[in-house]
């Protein structure tokens, strides 16, 4: 396995390109599904979810063809989805184990051909995350769901889904994003209430009212929906990563020097994070080509901050806003509210000389000096993040283990940060 090696103590200073959003480019991709047009997006992460999505794509019968394989650091992905028929309406197991968002292959199997056949997405590290609001949703719509094998089987009546009124006792990205898809070709109209309101969501409404769909409330709780009886294709941009920025944000402020986060929008799509970070003593400025951070104080300003669903901050900053608190003048208190174990990097800082106590959802961090350089274990996209960021400001030398998980969401992140001034190399086959 790799692992990634960093001497910390370097200030990161320069232009860093923030990639295509990872949490957008998913649903927009299996949105491909919908069309038998080709579907064109451009500004994609060269990211291994990415990887792993076009390959079960594939095996629906989606044709794909990389048209800018976004060689530049600064540029992403060009790639066509085209979907003239579906040849497989099964998601299987070996796929989908491996990235949840798969499941999100559903919705626009059983709209496009009335049945789908998708594994279980199962639990990951950071809590069980079932499906059931996904699959209630569909019921709403008149799909018949069985449980067969560890698959969930959905099947349309008559071939289509009906129009209804999905309420969401709780708020679901996933399934707001699956559910939305499906209804663009239901027959009828959909009412989305309590529908998760994240810019990745208004990302795919936006492309899928390009391709024909006829959506409305977009960025609202609430989605109406009348269904058409087919969409066309599209060429459309995937929205930057507001996490990504607001994790390099972090890294800036940590190191105590200054990064250009470069990406159009930025400032909007980061609003949520931006007011957190500010309250630590972080300073924006807006540029023409994105937006500046830098430490505003002397010390990081400790805390009180608790993950909420969009507009609130996000818990996929948590663990990072957690790596910069364990610096902080004082003390600081994250209250992690939307998954049950987002706390897996909390061992791993311990290591590293953080002074972190837990108790139930909800961590008290009190600021210490300095890191002490370790061998850590990443566990989950976001935990590796937090080490890395934690590695950049240690003394002697970190080696971040399991970067596996970091290569799911944070492109070129060796190369964005050297580039930068941070002292940091990718050492294949040393991990454990
Ligand atoms: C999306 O996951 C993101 N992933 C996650 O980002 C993000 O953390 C999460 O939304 C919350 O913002 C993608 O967009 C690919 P949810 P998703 O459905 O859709 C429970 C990252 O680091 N729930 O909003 O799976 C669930 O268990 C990843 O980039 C049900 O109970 O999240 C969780 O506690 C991690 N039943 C809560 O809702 C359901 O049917 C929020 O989950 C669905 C979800």
């Amino acid at each position: 396995m790799d692992r990634i090696a960093i001497t910390g103590g370097s200030r990161l200073e320069g232009e860093l390109p923030i990639s295509g959003a990872k949490n957008a480019a998913l649903p927009l991709m299996c949105a491909s599904l919908l069309t038998p047009d080709t579907l064109t997006l451009g500004n994609l992460p060269h990211l291994a979810d990415i990887r792993t999505l076009k390959t079960l794509l594939e095996g629906h019968g989606v044709a794909t063809n990389v048209e800018d394989e976004g060689k530049d650091i600064s540029s992403g992905q060009v790639i066509t989805f085209n979907t003239p028929t579906i040849t497989s309406t099964t998601a299987p197991y070996d796929i989908v184990r491996k990235m949840r968002a798969s499941i999100l292959v559903l919705g626009p199997l059983l709209a496009r051909e009335g049945e789908a056949t998708v594994s279980l997405p199962g639990g990951c590290a950071i809590g069980n995350r079932p499906i059931d609001l996904h699959l209630k949703g569909f019921e709403e719509m008149g799909a018949t769901i069985e449980l067969q094998e560890g698959y969930v089987r959905a099947v349309a009546p008559d071939g289509r889904l009906k129009g209804g009124i999905v309420q969401f006792p709780t708020v679901s990205v996933g399934a707001t994003e699956n559910i939305l898809m499906a209804a663009t070709l239901a027959s009828g109209n959909t009412t989305i209430e309590n529908a998760a309101r994240e810019p990745e969501i208004s990302d795919l409404a936006n492309c899928l009212n390009a391709m024909g769909a006829k959506i409305n409330g977009i960025g609202t709780r609430t989605l109406k929906v009348n269904g058409v009886d087919q969409l066309h294709g599209t060429e459309y941009s995937v929205m930057p990563d507001r996490i990504e920025a607001g994790s390099y944000a972090v890294a800036a402020a940590m190191t105590g020097g200054e990064l250009e986060l470069l990406g159009a929008d930025l400032i909007k799509v980061m609003t949520e994070t931006i007011g957190v970070l500010k309250s630590a003593g972080l300073k924006f400025t807006n540029t023409d080509n994105g937006v500046l951070v830098k430490l505003g104080t002397s010390k990081i300003k400790g805390i009180n901050v608790t993950t909420q669903p969009y507009p609130g901050f996000p818990t996929d900053m948590q663990a990072q806003v957690m790596a910069m608190m364990t610096l902080c003048d004082g003390a600081s208190v994250i209250n992690e509210t939307i998954f049950e174990n987002r706390f897996m990097h909390v061992p791993e800082l311990s290591r590293m000389g953080a002074d972190i106590t837990v108790h139930g959802s909800t961590a008290t961090v009190r600021g210490v000096e300095q890191l002490l350089g370790a061998p850590v274990m990443a566990t989950d996209l976001r935990a590796s993040m937090s080490l890395i960021l934690a590695g950049l400001v240690a003394d002697r030398q970190t080696f971040v283990n399991r970067i596996y998980h970091l290569d799911r969401g944070y492109e070129r992140l060796v190369e964005k940060l050297s580039a930068c001034g941070a002292n940091i190399v990718r050492e294949d086959g040393k991990g454990i």
